[in-house]
């Protein structure tokens, strides 16, 4: 089955492949331009005055047309709120002490153990359709609430049942160290936890908290070799206010990717830029946080790769657009436009080892965004807003 998408105003995409530093920037801009899907693939693109004829036509209305966004990192599976902390945190309580007297995230986890898959379900359904509307096509979604291995697995079980309704990765995090026992509890994690998730097929990842307040290096460690014993991919939240290591270890284990990097100084961002792990930038986190900005700008001069997620959860990013995580990471993280679009779209599917997405580029999946305008930038430009008006996963319109 063939279907040529006529009358584009603007097709704007990276090449295929993940791209580092410089190569960022640089956009394939086609003008009066045509997509030919052959399978949920793409078959051709180019000028339409040059296009082939296809079985059936689809025609844009002369908008323009991006690769549909990937959003690498999200927790939208929770149950409970944090508007109490939040407003603790105006008046002036830092996440850190949140967490450190057993609020935040514990409250979350504790209102998250206590929910059914069918209530996880129902509460996660329309933060994804929110991330979709804004243009994601394929959303990563962690675990990480859970604490008790039990209300882990469900966790992932809600995101296995909502993979029926979008395009899912889940990954399994290993978010916050129990009060008591935490050695038995990393040794649970490697010998229970993990087999267990790799053999229900319940995650293509492992994601580990490192950092001061959570999980050290020589656990991550651990619960990295682990992973890669049951044949599952790993990624890092690291450097989200102390860099104690984590982002080294995780380019020396090549992580797919490392995500954070609020405290990164120049040591990590040299090791990022040698090594092939995605560096994922989460601006919401520093719009909501007031912390200091990820050094995007930095690690792209330095030649790294770079992916922009929303990180959306209830305590750090309330942000339920991964197209606004796009526009934020070019006002707070200083990317351009071109690099933003590249970062939320094939870096940010290489991302999550996803080698097939991100590109409008032949032989790649006709994932696509239709913008209400003719010009791509509004993509990047657009704030409070949605700028996409269709979301098309390998051909179909969602
Ligand atoms: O990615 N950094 C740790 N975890 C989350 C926050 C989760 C929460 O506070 O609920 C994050 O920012
Ligand atoms: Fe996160």
């Amino acid at each position: 089955m063939t279907t040529l998408f006529t009358n584009i105003s603007q097709l704007a995409t990276p090449a295929a492949g993940p791209q580092r530093g410089a190569g960022m920037g640089q956009l394939h801009i086609t003008e009066n331009a045509a997509l030919l899907v052959r399978d949920g693939l793409i078959d051709w693109v180019g000028p339409a005055a040059e296009a082939p004829a296809a079985a059936n036509t689809v025609d844009l209305r002369g908008r323009a047309v991006v690769p549909a966004l990937v959003d690498p990192h999200t927790h939208a599976v929770w149950a409970g709120d944090r508007l109490a902390d939040w407003e603790a945190k105006l008046s002036g309580a830092t996440y850190e002490e949140i967490l450190a007297r057993g609020g935040g995230i514990r409250s979350t986890m504790r209102a998250t153990a206590a929910a059914t898959v069918a209530e996880l379900v129902a509460l996660a359904r329309p933060r994804l359709q929110a991330l979709r509307d804004s243009g994601a096509g394929t959303t990563e979604v962690k675990s990480g609430y859970g604490l008790e291995f039990d209300a882990e697995i469900r966790m992932l079980e809600a995101v296995r049942e909502l993979q029926a309704e979008f395009e899912l990765r889940p990954t399994l995090l290993i978010h916050v160290p129990p009060e008591t026992g935490r050695a038995e509890y990393v040794q649970g994690v490697c010998k229970e936890l993990i087999p267990r998730v790799a053999r229900e097929g319940l995650a293509a990842a492992v994601d580990v908290f490192t950092e001061k307040e959570a999980f050290d290096v020589p656990e991550t460690r651990a619960i990295f070799e682990a992973a890669k014993a049951n044949g599952l991919k790993i990624k890092l939240h690291a450097d989200q206010f102390h860099a104690i290591g984590g982002t080294e270890l995780a380019c020396e284990l090549g992580a797919l990717s490392v995500d954070h990097l609020e405290a990164s100084g120049p040591a990590q961002i040299a090791a990022l830029a040698a090594s092939d792990t995605i560096a994922t930038i989460l601006p919401g986190v520093t719009l909501h946080l007031g912390l200091p900005a990820a050094p995007g700008r930095k690690l792209i001069d330095a030649g790294a790769i770079v992916a922009v997620g929303t990180d959306l959860n209830p305590g750090s990013s309330p942000v339920f657009s991964t197209q606004l995580a796009l526009a934020l990471a070019i006002r707070l993280n200083k990317l351009t436009p071109a690099e933003a679009l590249t970062a939320c779209t094939v870096n940010a599917a290489h991302a999550l080892g996803l080698k097939d997405r991100g590109s409008l580029s032949v032989g790649q999946r006709a994932d696509f965004a239709v913008l209400h305008g003719a010009d791509w930038r509004e993509v990047a430009y657009t704030l409070g807003h949605s700028p996409v008006t269709e979301v098309w996963v390998q051909g179909e319109k969602i």
